[in-house]
């Protein structure tokens, strides 16, 4: 199951990092264009609209010579480094093993689903987490032992749960979702997955 959920997450993303390119790529003829909107069409929470009006990040990112290192891009990272909302009371940790069902979940944001369907996180899909899943893929660094090798302090919380937030406010140009500033989770989710990675009672720290 977990398989299959990857190979279709990584496909998506393929199709949706090609289509971005083309729409961003400076040489865009008019008749490209016309054709990527007349030929696209939104479906369930999939918009014509997403592949065809790139955020500041998703512009400099689809440059074929982007330079990750220079002043435009921390420019842009401090700016999305501003923009990440904390939780109150610096209440960062929830439930766990909410937070695993919320990772293992490839809900949403697909075609085929419906406005109101709650997403998922999707994480094993890059990453190895706990260490009972067995199917996982392995573009993002494994996450098993989070907590236990980083510790628990405010700064590891913080940091992390900024990462979640907004990857590319860390990596301008990072393969991972933006999982707070693009409203894929809701903040009660992050804390549960917070709660999967910086729980010292997780199975991932034990
Ligand atoms: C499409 C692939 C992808 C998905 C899905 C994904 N990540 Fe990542 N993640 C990455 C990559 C690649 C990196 C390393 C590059 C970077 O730092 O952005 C990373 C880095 C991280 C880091 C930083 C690790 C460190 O040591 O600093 C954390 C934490 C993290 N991911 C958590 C998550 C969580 C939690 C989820 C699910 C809610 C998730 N990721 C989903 C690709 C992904």
């Amino acid at each position: 199951m977990a398989f299959v959920r990857f190979r279709v997450g990584f496909w998506a993303v393929c199709f949706i990092l090609a289509l971005s390119k083309i729409a961003a790529a400076d040489n865009l003829s008019p008749e490209l264009g016309v054709l990527l909107e007349e030929g696209l069409r939104s479906k369930g929470p999939v918009k014509v609209e997403q592949f065809l009006q790139l955020d500041p990040i998703q512009k400099f990112c689809s440059d074929s010579g982007v330079n990750i290192h220079s002043e435009e891009a921390g420019a842009l990272m401090s700016e999305a480094l501003e923009q990440i909302q904390y939780p109150d009371d610096d209440d960062y940790v929830g439930d766990w093993r909410e937070g695993e069902r919320i990772a293992q979940s490839g809900k949403g944001l697909r075609f085929n689903d419906s406005d109101d369907t709650i997403n998922g996180g999707n994480c094993y899909a890059c990453h190895q987490i706990r260490k009972e899943e067995l199917a996982y893929g392995t573009l993002g660094p494994s996450l098993y032992q989070y907590g236990k090798l980083r510790g628990y302090s405010m700064q590891v919380l913080r940091y992390t749960w900024a990462k979640i937030f907004n990857p590319q406010a860390f990596l301008i140009c990072s393969n991972m979702p933006r999982y707070g500033h693009k409203g894929i989770l809701t903040m009660g989710q992050m804390r549960d997955i917070m709660g999967l990675l910086l729980d010292p009672k997780s199975p991932v720290n034990e």
